[in-house]
């Protein structure tokens, strides 16, 4: 299961990276415009932060056409990004060009089984499910989840489901039981997974017991383990 942080944050995106747990990057519009920088230098800043790991870029044009010309743009800006499409007949009709140009797309705003399927079948890089907003407003959003992983299995769809709007841990680790090949979630929540009082707690109660150890002081001198000394 690959973790992509759904954010346009460099602080966030750096602390990922210095953890070992970014894989990619997905952003929307809303995303970006928080950062209050120019699209040009948030986006170019990202991509290059990111490489080689993908980065989702979305489209804001209506239509198809105009949605392609956009796409076409953003493919130019880095080797890795992937274009954002909603999960609309203009979405699709975009997608069905863009994927004969080699452009990678990422079907967003997905928010049932058969809008995820139809994404796949025709030839979406990535489907994006926004579970959380599914769940928030009572629908089941993880029981989707699975079905879609059987139903791609079944098919041997190459599409890879990025589950979206994760909104703590407790759903992050759901995702990974219905088997989601990606999952991308705001640092706040990757941060709470990561992060436990016990941890800290049972930490300081090796440490404290540590300080008893006879030679401790010099335990970890370089050269002081080494044999005779
Ligand atoms: O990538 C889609 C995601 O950004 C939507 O999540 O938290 O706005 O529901 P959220």
């Amino acid at each position: 299961m690959k973790i992509f942080l759904d954010t346009a944050n460099i602080d966030e995106i750096k602390t990922a990276k210095k953890w070992g747990l970014l894989s990619g990057l997905t952003t929307n519009p809303s995303i970006i415009a928080k950062t209050n920088i120019d699209f040009k230098s948030i986006a170019t800043e990202l991509c290059e932060l990111v490489s080689p790991f993908p980065v989702s870029l979305e489209v804001v044009a209506r239509d198809a056409e105009g949605m392609i010309a956009q796409a076409r743009v953003l493919s130019k800006l880095s080797h890795n990004v992937v274009v954002k499409l909603p999960t609309n007949p203009e979405g699709l009709a975009a997608l069905n060009v863009l994927k004969e140009e080699g452009i990678e797309t990422n079907l967003t705003l997905i928010f049932s089984t058969s809008q995820a399927v139809l994404a796949a079948s025709a030839g979406a890089t990535y489907v994006s499910p926004f579970i959380g907003r599914l769940e928030d407003r009572g629908y089941d959003g993880l029981g989707m989840t699975r079905d879609l992983m059987t139903i791609f299995e079944k098919y041997k769809f190459t599409t890879e489901i990025i589950a979206a709007s994760i909104r703590d841990p407790h759903q992050a680790i759901d995702v990974c039981k219905a088997g989601a090949h990606i999952i991308t979630m705001p640092f706040a929540v990757l941060e709470k997974m990561l992060l436990n009082t016990m941890t800290d707690t049972d930490l300081d109660r090796f440490l404290n017991d540590w300080e008893k150890v006879p030679g401790k002081d010099v335990a970890f001198i370089e050269g002081s383990l080494d044999a005779g000394v």
